[in-house]
């Protein structure tokens, strides 16, 4: 890959341009300028570290009228740039790959309003994810995503990347909950789009193309959500259990005995939880081995109704021996305890070096057979093992089971071309012969991009440049990244 000739290099002029519209705090500058008043690294790396950019500029607007004026520039001139919200992408889609202008929306944070009867929330695209869910908890209700980087993601990054996160199975997509956006184009219009209504049938959609559009058509400014009542009665558990097979059967037994109140159903399997302990010492919530284990959420509007649901439920499970153990959690702190064997998957896994991620979408009953697959051809390559020389250190699988959204995850002590070659395009082979996604939640940005072609068909992605070509004829957004 190489850098683009037809952007132009950033110079001083641009630079006073800029801090001339902002001030200098709000533009962070690097190589050209001593007095950087802000490192510029941690806006050029990403959440894995796998990816770095040589940005030597980044912006921070503090409004829509400043990203207005940011973007007409840099069309204007021909400077590359790239969005940046929280920066937790997993695709390498947030920073930049060359020097594209990095443009972060960190100081555009407010709430706008909020709306008790509809639940409808409006707020700048910089609010933190966790910001927004505790100011929506102090009025009893509850953003309808959630994921374990909801302490630094921001809500427009969200939108940007169409985040699925743990409780799909209950709220839904962002595609179905945001009801408008505020977006930027590159050219400096501003489209105001935030309609705060749940029924418009006014021609084409239009919002739909920048809720997981990674940043490559606008930039998002605003959103308008609709927000659920939260449920005062909350319940966790956690299981073992024997085999896949069994996953599918508490699976289908909570849809059909805790239905309207299941919240969330998430699978881990044996290796993840052993790694959690193994990476940080955290000890366990059950005893014993277990092949997989399931946590499963309730979240309902009466405790005794949701009690006695779970109840029966419990003892069916137990009794006829589809889970071989499991504990239920008897407070928030409990709550917690249990779901952080899940959200903290992610972060262990890079413990030992690397990891190699794949965010795929498959049919449920045949997801975790890639797992297992993997494992086998990494095992036969001689690549997995606890010694040093080896690079992989395991090969496991979770996800979002009640959306059929599996994480193969291969964590590494060193990112090495052998085991690359024996993941790819092994995996996303499996993947296109089963009818599946390469990419469930995560995006493409510039990891998936070379691998567009097992998911989607020449006619769709021809119909994707168009659209490109059409908001964004010099393509200066987010460039070199899946389009
Ligand atoms: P960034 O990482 O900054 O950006 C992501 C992409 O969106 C980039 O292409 C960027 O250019 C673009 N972008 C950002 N802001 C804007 C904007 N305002 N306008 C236009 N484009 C923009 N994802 C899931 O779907 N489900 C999960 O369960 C999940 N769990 C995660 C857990 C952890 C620990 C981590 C680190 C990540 C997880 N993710 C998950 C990945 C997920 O995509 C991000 O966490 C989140 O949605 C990205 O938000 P962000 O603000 O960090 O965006
Ligand atoms: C998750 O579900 O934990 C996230 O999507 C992050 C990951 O895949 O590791
Ligand atoms: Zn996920």
């Amino acid at each position: 890959l190489q850098r683009n000739s037809r952007f132009a290099k950033l110079t001083q002029e641009h630079v006073d341009y800029f801090q001339n519209l902002l001030g200098a705090e709000s533009a962070i500058i690097d190589g050209l300028s001593k007095d950087a008043s802000e490192d510029i690294e941690p806006f050029n790396s990403d959440w894995m570290r796998k990816y770095r950019g040589h940005a030597q500029l980044v912006l921070k607007p503090q409004s829509t009228d400043e990203v207005s004026k940011i973007l007409k520039y840099c069309n204007d001139n021909l400077l590359a740039v790239v969005p940046q919200g929280g920066n937790t992408g997993l695709v390498g889609g947030s920073v930049p790959v060359f020097d594209e202008i990095v443009i972060n929306l960190q100081k555009m944070n407010n709430i706008r309003s909020f709306d008790e009867v509809s639940g409808i929330l409006v707020a700048d695209a910089g609010v933190i994810l966790e910001v927004a869910d505790n100011f929506l908890a102090e009025r009893r209700h509850i953003f309808p995503l959630d994921l374990g980087a909801k302490g630094s993601c921001q809500i427009g990054g969200n939108v940007a990347t169409n985040a699925g996160g743990l409780r799909l199975l209950r709220y839904g997509s962002l595609h179905g909950n945001v009801l408008g956006i505020e977006v930027v184009l590159p050219d400096g219009t501003i489209v105001d789009d935030l309609s705060k209504l749940r029924k418009n049938n006014t021609g084409y959609d239009i919002k739909q193309l920048f809720i997981g559009g990674e940043g490559t058509i606008g930039i998002i400014t605003g959103i308008s959500i609709l927000c659920p009542q939260r449920s005062p009665a909350i319940n966790v558990a956690y299981f073992g259990l024997e085999s896949y097979e069994k996953c599918q059967e508490a699976f289908k037994e909570a849809k059909n005995q805790l239905s309207e109140i299941l919240s969330a159903f998430e699978l881990m399997d044996g290796r993840t939880q052993k790694l959690i302990n193994r990476a940080t010492g955290k000890k366990l919530p059950l005893e014993g081995e277990h092949p997989f284990f399931c946590l499963i959420e309730t979240s309902g509007s009466n405790t005794d109704h949701d009690n006695e649901k779970l109840q029966s439920f419990l003892e069916h499970v137990m009794e006829t021996s589809i889970v071989s153990d499991g504990v239920l959690a008897q407070d928030q702190t409990q709550i917690q305890e249990l779901w952080s064997c899940r959200e903290g998957i992610p972060e262990c896994l890079g413990h030992w070096g690397g990891v190699y991620k794949y965010d795929l979408s498959l049919p449920i009953s045949d997801m975790y057979d890639l797992v297992n697959d993997v494992r086998d051809r990494l095992m036969k390559a001689g690549l997995v093992g606890d010694e040093d020389f080896h690079p992989v250190v395991d090969v496991v699988g979770y996800g979002h089971m009640g959306d059929a959204n599996l994480h193969l995850n291969v964590p590494t002590r060193r990112y090495d071309k052998e085991v690359e070659k024996q993941l790819e395009p092994f995996v996303y082979e499996w993947v296109q012969m089963k009818n599946g996604s390469i990419s469930a939640e995560h995006g493409l940005g510039i990891a998936k991009k070379p691998f567009i072609g097992y998911s989607r068909s020449d006619t769709m992605i021809r119909l994707m440049k168009q659209i490109k070509d059409l908001y964004d004829p010099n393509g200066i957004m987010n460039p070199y990244k899946y389009i």
